[in-house]
């Protein structure tokens, strides 16, 4: 892997600040999305009021948390091979929770589309529950990628 190292060069710093920068893009928008579904929830399916939801919702993802994290894995990708995979535990540890975090956002994407249609696949209370992980993923993430503790 030695190879790879530093092949970002002088660009460096900022690919790192681009990620910084989609990653706030990315989990702001990630805050918003389980929360627009808690407020969707008890909406009678087919009124005006919930088109309007269907219409917030549908620009939240396509407008920013699709592109956001699109943007998020291919600069942190360009990061990670840039400072190579070796001795870095934290960079293992903080790929498979952001992995395992973007499943989650797929999946929620996929509970809005059938919210859209009129199902409401996930009670409300569980909404708000969800509505929690992405603030304990910022914080792990976060003290993975600044502290590097293994
Ligand atoms: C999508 C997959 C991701 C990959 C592959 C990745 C990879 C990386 C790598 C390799 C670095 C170190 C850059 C360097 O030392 O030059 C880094 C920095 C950073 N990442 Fe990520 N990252 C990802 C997602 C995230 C997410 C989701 C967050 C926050 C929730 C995040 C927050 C940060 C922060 C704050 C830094 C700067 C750390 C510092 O400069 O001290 N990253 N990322």
């Amino acid at each position: 892997m030695e190879s790879w190292v530093g092949w970002l060069g002088a660009a460096h710093l900022w690919v790192r600040a681009f990620h910084i920068i989609f990653v706030i893009f990315w989990m702001a928008g990630m805050f918003m999305l389980p929360r627009y579904l808690v407020y969707q929830h008890p909406v009678a399916p087919g009124s005006p009021e919930d088109a309007l939801w269907i219409t917030r919702i549908e620009r939240l993802r396509k407008i920013i948390v699709g592109p956001a994290m699109i943007m998020v894995w291919v600069l942190g990708l360009a990061l990670a091979f840039n400072i190579g995979f070796a001795g870095n535990g934290w960079l293992h540890a903080k790929l498979a929770i952001v992995f395992l975090f973007s499943g989650f956002h797929g999946w929620i994407v996929g509970v809005s589309k059938k919210m859209a249609r009129g199902e409401r696949p996930v009670s409300e209370r569980g909404l708000r529950m969800l509505n929690e992980l992405p603030s304990l993923v910022t914080i792990v993430v976060v003290l993975l990628a600044v502290l590097r503790p293994f």
